[in-house]
């Protein structure tokens, strides 16, 4: 089905939905957050302006949730980029097809596996295979990638490629890739599309049901800070979130990328941001959410520190090889890289501990043998 058709189709569906739930008249101003507020978010939607020692009481209630959940234990995930090479063209990416000024690179499979199997950092459970949006890449590097580090490794594996053939998620799964990331960017169809964002949403929305009833366990995301969004399109990304099939979620703070039609615009702010992921964290005790590496920009050094203040129960640490790690630019190269050391001293810092278990395992219910009874506590 086209975009337009997906689009209107469910578009109907959810505004039938809405009406129905909410008693209220279709197309009304303050629709969305009526809805919000109808679903016990008033307090929480007061919240995204909060400031000061009120928002530190509000993060504090969003921390005790993931503790009441996950415990004291913490998600330590590698990432790795094996292609910058991009179809897409979304105005706030640097890693965008009309580009030119970028060196794009595919790493070599023997190299990254090397790295992956022999020297990776002994904290991390878990691999995020990313990038751009390059089936080249899928099937030259990342598929087979994943087949070594499957046999070799007793990593889980995610990736983060972007809108595929449906065949080529059967590939990347039957090679041993258990979560796809599938950020739906921008809850607002019209933003969406004034920003290029890839396909449409309602595809997007689609590729995230298609995965999920795959077996897929699917994380999603959104940006915060946009330019031009507005405080109930910010919310709405809360809305789509709370409907799609997801086991987490992840809110990154808008950086003006280098290179995009959007470098001028205003950083997003780090407060809303971080406002919004309490808010998905009260919505959602159950769900990993990241600590982004964007939010180190935002403040280099204590970003990840915020974000677990803040209920983020997962952090990530950047393992692509040096030499073309700068040229996979999503916003701007001088990237505030967070290393093992840095890391475990925020986790150290915010009293957590490094999970043991792997978010695979995690999410598929294997009970962990040897979690200590102090990470649980
Ligand atoms: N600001 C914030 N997030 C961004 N991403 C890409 N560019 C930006 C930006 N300028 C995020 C998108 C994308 C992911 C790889 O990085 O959500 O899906």
């Amino acid at each position: 089905m086209t975009c337009r058709l997906l689009g209107l189709a469910h578009r109907r569906k959810r505004k039938a939905q809405q009406a129905k739930r909410f008693g209220l008249p279709n197309g009304e101003p303050d629709l969305l957050l009526a809805r919000v507020m109808a679903n016990g978010f008033s307090k929480a939607a007061i919240h995204l302006n909060s400031r000061g020692l009120e928002q530190q009481r509000f993060h504090a209630r969003a921390a005790e949730a993931t503790r009441a959940r996950f415990g004291r234990r913490v998600f330590l995930r590698g990432v790795v980029e094996p292609s910058n090479f991009c179809r897409e063209n979304c105005h706030y990416c640097g890693m965008r097809r009309d580009n030119q000024s970028l060196d794009r690179y595919r790493a070599r499979l023997d190299e990254l596996s090397e790295l992956l199997i022999h020297h990776r950092p002994t904290s991390i459970t878990d691999l995020n295979i990313q990038t751009g949006e390059d089936p080249v890449a899928v099937r030259e590097t990342v598929i087979p990638l994943i087949r070594r580090l499957r046999d070799q490794t007793p990593l889980g594996i995610s990736v983060c490629l972007g809108t595929l053939k449906p065949e080529m998620y059967d590939e990347l799964q039957a090679a041993g890739a258990t979560i796809y990331i599938m950020k739906f960017e921008i809850a607002d169809a019209a933003l969406y599309r004034r920003l290029c964002a890839p396909g449409c949403l309602e595809e997007r929305l689609e590729h995230i049901r298609l995965l999920a009833s795959k077996g897929w366990k699917v994380s999603s995301g959104f940006i915060a800070g946009l330019p031009e969004q507005s405080m109930p399109e910010l919310l709405s990304n809360l809305e789509v979130a709370r409907e799609l099939p997801i086991v987490g979620c992840s809110v990154s703070p808008f950086i003006p990328g280098e290179a995009t039609p959007l470098h001028d615009a205003p950083t997003g702010d780090v407060e809303l941001t971080l406002n919004v992921m309490a808010m998905l964290r009260l919505m959602r005790p159950d769900w990993v959410i990241p600590a982004v590496s964007a939010l180190n920009l935002a403040g280099p050094g204590s970003g990840y520190q915020r974000g677990l203040r803040t209920g983020a129960n997962l952090v990530t640490m950047n393992l692509t090889p040096s030499g073309i790690r700068e040229d996979y630019l999503l916003y701007k190269r001088d990237r505030f890289i967070m290393t093992e050391e840095r890391i475990l001293s925020a986790i150290e810092a915010e009293k957590l501990i490094p999970s043991e278990q792997s978010l695979s395992d995690f999410y598929s219910g294997n009970e962990e043998k040897n979690v200590s009874a102090a990470a649980l506590a």
